[in-house]
């Protein structure tokens, strides 16, 4: 009798089982393959703005909104980059990828950046890997930490943090080095 109700409670779970298995798949914690463990990585590179000059970087798209009641903080911009990631602070130095996508300036009080960007890697274990980033990035704060949400190729299922530091900064054109340590856990 109890078994026969047991069977039944369970019977709808069953089915419903059954009647998605073509769809997903679900197993054991240590998905995707049992072998694979969960690595924790460390990278450091410096990474360059450059929105002035023939070889400009970065480009303004959209101009700060004019109403904004502080200009300074280029309210409403929105710029479209494809960085340099390099191994030191020089530009010539060895290139370790590049950070392509874009930041728009969403604070009105101060300079206060919306990052939306793949930090794609072109050199060592993580050549064709990305990660991708989407955080809030206040330039003139000493150190900004945004979340690292996902990442493909060595860095699928990747989750982590970056901080970026100031390295340089010109305030008349805005071109800047900014070092990154970037924390990631992936399989
Ligand atoms: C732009 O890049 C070219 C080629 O690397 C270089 O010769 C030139 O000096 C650069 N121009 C500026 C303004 O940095
Ligand atoms: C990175 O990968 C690309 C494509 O596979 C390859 O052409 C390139 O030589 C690699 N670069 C380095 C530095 O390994
Ligand atoms: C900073 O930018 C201004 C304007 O483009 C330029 O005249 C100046 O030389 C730059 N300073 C440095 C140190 O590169």
């Amino acid at each position: 009798m109890a078994s026969r109700f047991l069977l039944l409670s369970f019977l709808p779970l069953l089915l419903f089982s059954i009647t998605t298995a073509s769809f997903s798949t679900t197993t054991n914690p240590s998905f995707p393959n049992k072998k694979l463990k969960e690595k924790h990585s460390h990278l450091h590179f410096f990474f360059h703005d450059i929105i002035s000059g023939h070889n400009a970087t970065a480009v303004p798209v959209i101009q700060p909104a004019e109403g904004a009641h502080s200009r300074s903080a280029f309210f409403g911009a929105v710029v479209i980059m494809d960085d340099p990631l390099t191994e030191g602070p020089d530009m010539k130095s060895h290139l370790v990828g590049r950070a392509q996508g874009m930041y728009a300036a969403t604070a009105q009080d101060e300079v206060g950046l919306l990052m939306a960007m793949n930090l794609a890697f072109t050199a060592g274990k993580f050549n064709g890997s990305v990660l991708s980033v989407l955080g809030r990035n206040q330039p003139l704060h000493p150190v900004r930490e945004m979340p690292i949400v996902g990442g493909s190729g060595l860095f699928r299922f990747a989750r982590g943090y970056a901080l970026a530091r100031t390295h340089w900064l010109n305030v008349t054109n805005g071109d800047a080095i900014v070092e990154y340590n970037v924390y990631v856990m992936h399989y």
